[in-house]
């Protein structure tokens, strides 16, 4: 048994990472078994359940949407914010019941709340029907680890300032677009956040792997490959010999991929030369995450942030100047222990200035184990939903009024499959990551198509196809 710690989590020694190629995933004959699995939090944690998957079904179990109808179930968590724990504790008490009915059940927790103390010893002390928990740092174990299941509780999780892991392989969801990890961890320790605990050290990929993990995705037909971080373009940063970001974006874009796409940037590592980049690749896109946090300099430096409201806002009109047509979304935190409603309004301040093509907002959400969690917090919780309402308005006028500036426009769309919502439609992303629902024919999925854009609405445009390419 191996127990998370978060002080050990939030060592960082200057030893260099250690890479280990891993063997191909254990090909066994489990028939007949099926596996449900729900994924919580960001695109790291989507991606890695592209490695879950592989390995259930190398395994032999094939998948199912429906919970009473699995033989194993596998959570993979997110720690972010308090809301997922009771929505994965509430999975957890259905398991108990279908276990009743189903004693071979296998129930496995994955994933970031899985690095938590907290968490573990709730699982330990109430929770023993679960099987399995493993962490974010030994996904590979999870194939012995269910092939030696004898049902009593097998928890092995890794405090580790962590590996780098090459070979892995992944039952990708699209076969038009591909994740693609460049980097792993964060060194940043922004004070409310748990990332750099639950993830580990910032270990960057070597860029030899990277190039050769895009240039067989082009070879397999992907259109569009997103490199993954919490802090991409620190990318290299944690090694002597590496590749800047900049540098590694071109020669991604060199290998002919049509879309390249990257997420998160952290603003205080952006450089002149990452915008320049952008800005002379057609293939790399438009678009660009970049998390403000708080408009506040007073509440950025208690974030520790490492940048001030003057220094993102001159970033940002850098990034619109030098970038034709880019796109600017953003993350906002309100409610961070000792903002003040003047504080609030600088980040309104920004929002007016910035007038972001989309936002994710939300309200500061103590993290055991962070600086924030201790705090001295007065504002109540109702005043902070206030601020969030308000805050949403104004993030919601601004995505309508930029949408709304493509109606009549023909803009190019990578048409990803059917509309979720209307069978008779497709949908799709311009360069500059909006969803559009088209009316057109299911052959022109996979392409990139000119697209005349009949309405929008903050979240979403109606388009029709013009002519494909
Ligand atoms: N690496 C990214 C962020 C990853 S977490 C970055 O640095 O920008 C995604 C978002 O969740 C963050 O940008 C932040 O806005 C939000 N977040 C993180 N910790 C939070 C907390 N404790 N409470 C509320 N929101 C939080
Ligand atoms: Fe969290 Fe900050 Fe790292 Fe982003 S940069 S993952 S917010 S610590
Ligand atoms: Fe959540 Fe872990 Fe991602 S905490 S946001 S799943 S890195």
């Amino acid at each position: 048994m191996n127990l998370p710690n978060l002080k050990e989590a939030a060592k960082r020694s200057k030893n260099s990472v250690e890479v280990v190629y891993l063997d191909k995933n254990k090909k066994e004959n489990i028939n007949n078994k099926k596996y449900f699995l729900r994924t919580y939090g960001c695109q790291m944690n989507v991606h890695d359940s592209e490695e879950i998957k592989a390995i259930l079904e190398n395994l032999g179990y094939t998948f199912t949407e429906e919970l009473d109808n699995a033989d194993i179930v596998v959570l993979n968590t997110c720690a972010i914010r308090e809301n997922a724990h009771d929505k994965v504790f509430g999975y957890l008490g259905r398991c108990k019941h279908l276990k009743q009915s189903k004693p071979d059940l296998i129930v496995c927790l994955g994933g970031c709340m899985a690095q938590e103390e907290v968490v573990v010893n709730e699982v330990l002390n109430k929770y023993p029907y679960v099987d399995i928990v493993f962490g974010t740092h030994n996904i590979h174990e999870l194939t012995t680890m269910i092939l030696n299941c004898k049902h009593k509780q097998d928890i092995n999780v890794y405090s580790i300032e962590g590996k780098v892991y090459e070979n892995i392989d992944y039952k990708r969801d699209s076969n038009i677009t591909a994740w693609v990890n460049i980097m792993y961890g964060c060194d940043k320790f922004c004070t409310y956040c748990i990332v750099p605990y639950t993830r580990g050290k910032q270990r960057s990929r070597r860029s030899r792997e990277i190039i050769n993990e895009v240039k067989s995705l082009v070879e397999k037909g992907y259109s569009e490959v997103t490199l993954l971080g919490q802090n991409v373009n620190a990318y290299g940063k944690d090694l002597s010999d590496e590749l800047s970001f900049a540098r590694l974006l071109e020669e991604v874009s060199k290998t002919g991929i049509k879309r390249v796409r990257f997420v998160t940037s952290h603003p205080w590592d952006f450089t002149d030369e990452m915008i320049d980049v952008i800005a002379k690749y057609d293939n790399i896109m438009p678009y660009i995450h970049l998390p403000l946090q708080s408009g506040s300099s007073r509440i950025l430096r208690l974030m520790g942030r490492r940048y001030t409201k003057e220094e993102y806002i001159k970033l940002f009109d850098k990034m619109k100047e030098k970038i034709p047509n880019v796109a600017i979304s953003t993350d906002i935190i309100v409610g961070f222990p000792g903002e003040t409603e003047s504080d609030f309004e600088e980040t309104i301040d920004v929002v007016n200035h910035c007038k972001y093509d989309g936002a994710y907002t939300f309200i500061f959400s103590p993290r055991e184990g962070t600086p924030a969690a201790k705090m001295q917090d007065d504002t109540s919780l109702e005043e902070k939903e206030n601020r969030l309402y308000r805050l949403n308005e104004i993030v919601n006028k601004y995505s309508l009024e930029n949408n709304k500036k493509l109606i009549n426009k023909n803009v190019k769309v990578l048409i990803l499959g059917v509309s979720e919502k209307d069978e008779n439609k497709l949908y799709g992303y311009t360069d500059t990551m909006k969803l559009v629902n088209i009316v057109g024919d299911k052959k022109l999925i996979g392409q990139i198509v000119d697209v005349l854009i009949t309405d929008a609405k903050s979240f979403s445009l109606d388009g029709k196809v013009l002519k494909s390419n």
